[in-house]
């Protein structure tokens, strides 16, 4: 039979076969059968070594082309037959993302966080910006611009954690409370000023009711005419708000801080008679911030002239506020990252408080 037939039958044949291959180990037999050791082509190339150099002319060419149109072939199946497999694979393995989610996720919001967003909504209704300021601090701004002076035994109270001294000596740490916002918000903007300042503060200490790190947040308001009747209804509306009572009653008594002048701790009016607290009755009081009327060298040490600008701030605690609000025994839980705890103590995190929608 002359060469350029049996290519021919060889190329039909083959070609029939892998069209009709249905996986890729029918596809490696027919590979085997056509290109293998002893396929039938490789077989045909062996009798070239036989022929006449006229012959060869014809017959090498003839086979070699067969072989490649065949090697093409085979490859050009496999990447339809890998195609397919995975194609059936996807499909298979499709997830629909339009169901609904069968488990409730986990995580929450922290009552810490959920207090810092009510406070925020609720002092945001009386015209209140949120501050920021960094959690490591210099001197100046935790200290000295808040009229703590040197060597002044108020800056041991605060039981600070300092950082390592740089090259000149001075030390960074971190804030031991939230007045350094104040700072940096009287320096970085002119009168009239309303913001409150959350954040995390630290102090060495640690136990039942103290840890290392814990929350604050900061009220500062600057401007002409402001004065102690301001902070008091300021603050006694915020706790009604707050404790979702119709009104709180509050007292002040006379305290000391070196940024403030005169400085007070503010009480609410509680009822421990039952075990538990109830805000807004009862002949009880607790304390539950510090405050006063800035003091003039804290506003001259910010770039704001006391002869013509006054104004109040006051700190709270936002750990024992949160305890208090949502009754949780123990504030060490707070940090323990356990996921039991903040799934029955978390909130919603897409359900955020408002004044009039409701805090919680
Ligand atoms: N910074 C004070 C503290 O941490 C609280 C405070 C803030 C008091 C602002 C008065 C005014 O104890």
């Amino acid at each position: 039979m002359a060469i350029e037939q049996q290519v021919a039958e060889i190329e039909a044949d083959a070609g029939k076969a892998i069209a009709s291959a249905s996986d890729e180990a029918a596809l490696e037999a027919i590979r085997v059968a056509e290109l293998g050791k002893k396929g039938r082509v490789s077989l045909l190339m062996r009798e070239l070594g036989g022929m006449s150099p006229e012959q060869r002319q014809i017959a090498g060419p003839a086979l070699n082309g067969l072989k490649d149109r065949l090697t093409a072939t085979l490859n050009a199946r496999k990447a339809d037959l890998e195609l397919a497999a995975l194609n059936k694979r996807l499909e298979s393995e499709r997830e629909d993302l339009t169901l609904p989610p069968r488990f409730e996720p986990v995580g929450a919001l922290h009552p810490v966080m959920q207090v810092f967003e009510e406070l925020a909504a609720i002092f945001a209704d009386m015209g209140f910006a949120v501050a920021e300021g960094p959690d490591i601090e210099d001197d100046f701004h935790n200290f000295t611009a808040l009229n703590f002076p040197a060597g002044h035994p108020a800056r041991e109270m605060h039981d600070t954690f300092f950082m390592k001294p740089a090259a000149d000596g001075t030390r960074k740490l971190l804030r031991t409370h939230t007045s350094p916002i104040q700072v940096r918000a009287m320096l970085s903007s002119k009168p009239p000023i309303r913001v409150i300042a959350p954040g995390r503060v630290y102090r060495k200490d640690w136990d039942a009711t103290h840890t290392p790190m814990f929350h604050q947040i900061e009220g500062l308001v600057v401007d002409e005419t402001v004065h102690m009747g301001h902070l008091k209804t300021c603050l006694t509306e915020a706790f009604s708000r707050f404790f979702e009572v119709p009104t709180t009653q509050s007292r002040f008594r006379p305290h000391f801080f070196p940024f403030t002048e005169p400085s007070a701790e503010m009480d609410i009016r509680c009822d421990r008679s039952g075990g538990e607290i109830k805000i807004g009755q009862g002949d009880d009081w607790l304390e539950i911030l510090g405050c006063g009327m800035i003091h003039p060298n804290v506003l001259k040490s910010c770039g704001i002239d006391p002869e013509k600008y006054q104004g109040f701030a006051f700190g709270l605690g936002v750990d024992r506020l949160a305890m208090l609000k949502y009754g949780m025994p123990d504030l060490r839980p707070y940090f323990e990252a356990d996921v039991e705890w903040i799934k029955h103590y978390g909130f919603k995190p897409w359900l955020l408080p408002t004044v009039t929608g409701g805090l919680s």
